[in-house]
């Protein structure tokens, strides 16, 4: 049967145990297109496994195994003959700690573009500069594109690695707790990027931070012990949520 148009990456009785140890318990959810689903749960709950399942990065841990299907676009990521890389250049992924590849700033940003052939450069200067706003960086760096990205505070690296991120084109943007090592102001800069990118870009965030997920969330998976408890518009999980466990962590009882 085909998938609703709205939903973007279907999750099918997806497993993962690594050395036998059960890490999620088949998880079925469809993540709806251009919208901010939050992912919510306790530590140690399975979150960054779902995320890093999104994208198969999960595959390179030793001793992992994966049952079931993500369906992206209605191709599945885990069937043996799908073709991995052309699945990944859909996905742009922010870190909890942000990673700029040893070099400028500019070099960041062209990175991507760069290995996907674009030599031209007036072209790479104006993708550079387009995504450097579209992070919200552009003001603080453009007097200074070609020193290290490694001079930038870990606020403004975050923003550089989210450019770098959307310089690729992608589609889709898978985020682990991307605020978890910043100051208050640099947070609201990577939340307000989100917001402004909802429209254009189906976001799945990592967070534990309740108040982030309720400023973000248009949906909320909610996860304990490996298992999807509850899943829905984020107004419902938030409001009503008809499990006890999201009751109790909702209510902080539980954290
Ligand atoms: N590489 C790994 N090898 C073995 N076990 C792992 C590995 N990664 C995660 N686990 C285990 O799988 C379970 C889920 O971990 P995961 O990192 O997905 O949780 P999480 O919800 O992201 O937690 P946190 O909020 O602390 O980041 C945990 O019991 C964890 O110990
Ligand atoms: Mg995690």
């Amino acid at each position: 049967m085909p998938e609703p148009s709205t939903t973007h990456i279907s999750v099918r009785n997806l497993s993962v145990h690594y050395g036998g140890q059960p890490a999620l318990k088949n998880v079925s959810v469809n993540i709806p297109d251009r919208k901010i689903t939050a992912v919510l749960g306790p530590s140690g709950c399975g979150k960054t496994t779902f995320l890093r399942c999104l994208n198969r990065l999960v595959d390179t841990v030793d001793g992992v195994s994966v049952s079931g299907q993500v369906l992206v676009d209605g191709e599945d990521l885990f069937d043996p003959a799908a073709e991995v890389t052309h699945i990944r250049k859909k996905m742009g992924l922010l870190s909890q700690r942000p990673y700029p590849l040893p070099m400028s700033i500019y070099d960041n940003v062209a990175y991507g573009p760069r290995i996907h052939g674009q030599s031209d450069r007036g072209e790479l200067d104006a993708l550079v500069e387009h995504h450097l706003k579209l992070a919200g960086l552009w003001d603080e760096v453009k007097g200074r594109l070609r020193a290290p990205a490694t001079s930038l505070s870990i606020g403004q690296q975050q923003r550089l690695c989210l450019a770098r991120g959307l310089a690729v084109g992608p589609e889709i943007i898978l985020a682990d707790e991307p605020t978890s090592a910043l100051d208050p102001i640099s947070s609201a800069h990577i939340e307000g990027k989100f917001k402004e990118l909802r429209d254009q870009y189906t976001i799945v965030i990592v967070t534990h931070i309740l108040r982030q997920a309720r400023r973000l969330a248009d949906y909320v998976i909610f996860m304990y012990m490996g298992e999807l408890v509850e899943h829905g518009p984020a107004a419902e999980v938030f409001n009503a949520p008809r499990e006890k466990q999201t009751r109790e962590y909702i209510s902080g009882v539980i954290s």
